[in-house]
């Protein structure tokens, strides 16, 4: 493959974690892969359970497989925008408009979907992971944590080469049609699926979140955390 070969990944830890934003407006331009091999590095680096790394990826480059993917994300986009447009019925203009922002983004993502230049298929086997909180009367999560440290760290990486990239799982409900068009054998399953390419705007950026005061506690639930001991 040919195309550029981005950052040098030159970018303090500190403000790619705080510039990683979801970009979903991606150029079709081709991306190497000796970048996409750093980027797949990184995500080997991540911790998991047991040091069991339990994930598999499969990075989708042809132009057919990356269309008939397209059709079913943008379906999938569909259902969840229309449900979405929904729910922002009264909200606050401001509140709307950001919203709108976001969703043209995700229409033109899914519009584009088949002309991406890689997609990461992230899979994960069950067996393989250390699941603590299985048992439990509630949807357990804990085996994600085995996965998704990998997804974070190959965004991360991502954005330290200038690359554009958005953690999805929409098509994780087409699993079944995902693993035919992909020859993924049982027991291995979909967790995300990553586009990458050369942002077509700002790419990466200002993020809003909430603050750590709203996050965090100290000893007990709803106890501030903040202006103790340093
Ligand atoms: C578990 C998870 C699933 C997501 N699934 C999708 C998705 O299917 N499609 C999409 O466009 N964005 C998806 N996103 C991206 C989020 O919408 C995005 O990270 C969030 O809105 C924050 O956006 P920002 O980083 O640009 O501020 C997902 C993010 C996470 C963490």
């Amino acid at each position: 493959m040919t195309g550029r070969t981005g950052e040098t990944g030159q970018i303090g830890l500190y403000e790619a974690m705080s510039t990683l934003r979801a970009v979903r407006r991606l150029k079709p331009d081709p991306v190497d892969d000796a970048l996409i091999e750093r980027v797949l590095e990184a995500a080997s680096w991540a911790p998991t359970g047991g040091n069991a790394q339990p994930w598999r990826v499969v990075v989708v480059r042809d132009r057919g497989k990356l269309e008939r993917l397209g059709k079913l994300y943008a379906a999938a986009w569909e259902r969840y925008a229309s449900g979405h447009r929904e729910m922002l019925e009264g909200a606050p203009a401001e509140e709307v408009a950001r919203a709108e922002r976001t969703l043209d983004a995700g229409n033109q993502l899914a519009r584009d979907f088949g002309a991406l230049p890689a997609l990461l298929v992230f899979c994960f086997d069950a067996r393989r992971m250390a699941i603590t909180d299985a048992g439990l009367d509630r949807v357990s999560v804990v085996g994600g944590a085995s996965i998704y440290t990998a997804v974070q760290n190959a965004l991360l990486a991502c954005r330290a080469e200038g690359l554009g990239c958005v953690l999805t799982t929409l098509l994780c409900q087409d699993e079944a049609e995902v693993r035919e068009l992909l020859s993924i054998p049982e027991p291995w399953a979909t967790a995300a699926h990553v586009p990458i390419g050369w942002p077509e705007r700002g790419g990466h950026g200002p993020i809003r979140r909430r603050p750590v005061s709203r996050l965090a506690f100290t000893d007990e639930w709803g106890q501030a955390f903040g202006g103790g001991a340093s």
